[in-house]
């Protein structure tokens, strides 16, 4: 049986990690985000791939072409997160599990970040525990994934 392949996505300003407001998101870099992530999917024994970008229509490209290649997409959609609806459909398009992760948790910040456009068509969410967030989402889509779907 081949290996169970999962896409990362990084949204907007996720480039910035490290630099950017770091008492909101944190010292840790994408780089070292997406290093342990491979770690933890060795340790899954799942393949990641990871792809950041700051602009929407690769964001979709990416979702569309995950249906051909990848069997679950853990997506910080950034900023996207609370406008895009562009990314919603591409999700709900390919109908390839998903979850959504954030660093900071959504809820206790500015209203405006209080609805996610995604959280609608996600398995589920993850937010507010930093870089953990995404270690974490990774775990549960694993798991969601090899039972099947059934939760
Ligand atoms: C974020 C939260 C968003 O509101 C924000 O626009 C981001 C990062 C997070 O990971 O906490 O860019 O998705």
């Amino acid at each position: 049986m081949s290996k169970i392949s999962i896409l990362v996505l990084h949204g907007p300003n996720l480039n910035l990690l490290g630099l950017r407001e770091p008492e909101i998101y944190g010292s840790v870099t994408l780089e070292q985000i997406n290093r342990s992530l491979k770690v933890s999917g060795e340790q899954l024994q799942v393949s990641v791939s990871c792809l950041q970008s700051n602009h929407e229509g690769v964001l979709v490209d990416a979702i569309h072409n995950a249906r051909e290649k990848h069997q679950g997409i853990i997506i910080n959609a950034g900023a996207y997160t609370h406008t895009s609806v562009a990314l919603r459909d591409a999700l709900a398009a390919v109908a390839v599990p998903a979850v959504e992760v954030h660093l900071s948790n959504i809820y206790t910040r500015e209203e405006f970040r209080h609805h996610s456009y995604i959280a609608g068509v996600v398995v589920g969410q993850i937010s507010g525990f930093g870089a953990d967030s995404y270690r974490l989402g990774l775990q549960a889509l694993v798991n969601y994934l090899n039972n099947k779907g059934e939760i």
